[in-house]
């Protein structure tokens, strides 16, 4: 298995592979990078129609620099992990900044720009400049756990740098940007998490699947509950409006417009009226809950109908906003599903 891995990899991929994708269409680094980083976190479906989007506002790293970080986030609004909006868009002035405006040759240097990490530098090296180095992102983990039967969490240091070095070992000598998608392809299309297509996969000799320990790799996370972090947050409505406020351009959803927050211990009444709104009425909405890496966040929400909203709830990065003008700007996703469940003809004082 070790010496033919990716000679089967590669005859599996220009058969069975996936040769359409809109960023496979050319090479130039920009697009790839673009596509990359959306794919980051996000399944191909989805990126697509964001991809496509995004290039035809920003069709060179020029137009991406010179934009705003707003315009750059509302385009990336309901992808989520807007880090990686940030990051491209903070990259994009350093490529014209440092790099004279051109996407960098150098492995180094594309590892280097901000949101680019090594397998996303490794995957845009390979895919625009035909570079031999190794991918590992969590397809690829699974992938390689199970083939191989690596043992432990790959999100241990131990069992990551196993991984890399194994990644490295199977590299081929040629056709790297084959081999490359068809990791991507075999782990999104063949060895998907739950319920492989094993009969359809060239790697016969596979340890996951020879054992049927399928399941059991790759060796999940150690199990521990998140810790939960209470927020109340206010739906303030006013003539069919709703107040939405910029958040800190740091931390959670940062740069991103929100709902505003109080503690939970705190009456909704007084934190509106602390915003400067008369309150009519107050109603209680279901609790909503978002996981991040390390907590849990659970929101409730206030819907508070306001009868005199006032010129201080629109100070300090707030405004009101209908509430399809609101669904078209930048929202953390549990806000934007809170919001989308409102109807305005429902909303009545
Ligand atoms: N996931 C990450 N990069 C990808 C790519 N280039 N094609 C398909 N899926 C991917």
């Amino acid at each position: 298995m070790m010496e033919d891995f990716a000679q089967r990899l590669i005859a599996w991929q220009r058969r069975h592979g996936r040769h359409a994708l809109p960023w496979q269409q050319d090479r130039d680094p920009y697009r790839i990078w673009v596509s990359e980083v959306m794919l980051q976190q996000t399944r191909v479906e989805t990126v697509i129609p964001y991809y496509r989007r995004f290039l035809e506002r920003f069709p060179d790293v020029a137009s991406l620099a010179r934009a705003t970080l707003d315009a750059v986030l509302t385009l990336w609004s309901g992808l989520g992990y807007y880090a990686r909006a940030r990051h491209l868009h903070a990259a994009a002035r350093l490529i014209v900044n440092e790099h004279s405006g051109r996407f960098p040759r150098d492995f180094a240097a594309i590892a280097a720009l901000p949101g680019v990490g090594r397998s996303t530098a490794a995957a845009i090296a390979v895919f625009a400049y035909g570079e031999r180095q190794a991918i590992l992102d969590g397809n690829v983990r699974r992938v390689l756990c199970r083939v191989f039967g690596v043992e432990g969490w790959p999100g241990e240091p131990v069992v990551t740098t196993r991984l890399w070095r194994l990644a490295e070992s199977l590299l081929p000598l040629q056709d790297l940007p084959v081999y490359t998608q068809g990791l991507m392809d075999l782990g999104a299309l063949i060895c998907t998490r739950a319920r492989p297509h094993c009969d359809l996969c060239p790697m016969t000799e596979c340890i996951a699947r020879v054992t049927g320990r399928q399941k059991e790799l790759p060796t999940p996370r150690p199990r521990r509950d998140l810790p939960e972090r209470h927020k109340a947050v206010l739906l303030l409505w006013h003539a069919g409006e709703i107040l939405l406020e910029r958040r800190p351009p740091t931390g959670v959803w940062g740069g991103l417009w929100g709902l505003p927050e109080c503690e939970v211990e705190a009456g909704p009444v007084e934190a509106a009226q602390a915003l400067g709104c008369q309150v009519e009425r107050v109603e209680g909405l279901p609790r909503l809950t978002h996981d991040f890496t390390h907590f849990r966040l659970v929101m409730q929400p206030w819907l508070v109908l306001v009868n005199r909203p006032s010129r201080l709830a629109e100070a300090d990065g707030r405004r009101w906003l209908s509430l399809d003008a609101a669904l078209d700007t930048a929202l953390p996703a549990p806000v934007r599903r809170l919001l989308s469940v409102l109807v305005p003809g429902e909303i009545q004082p």
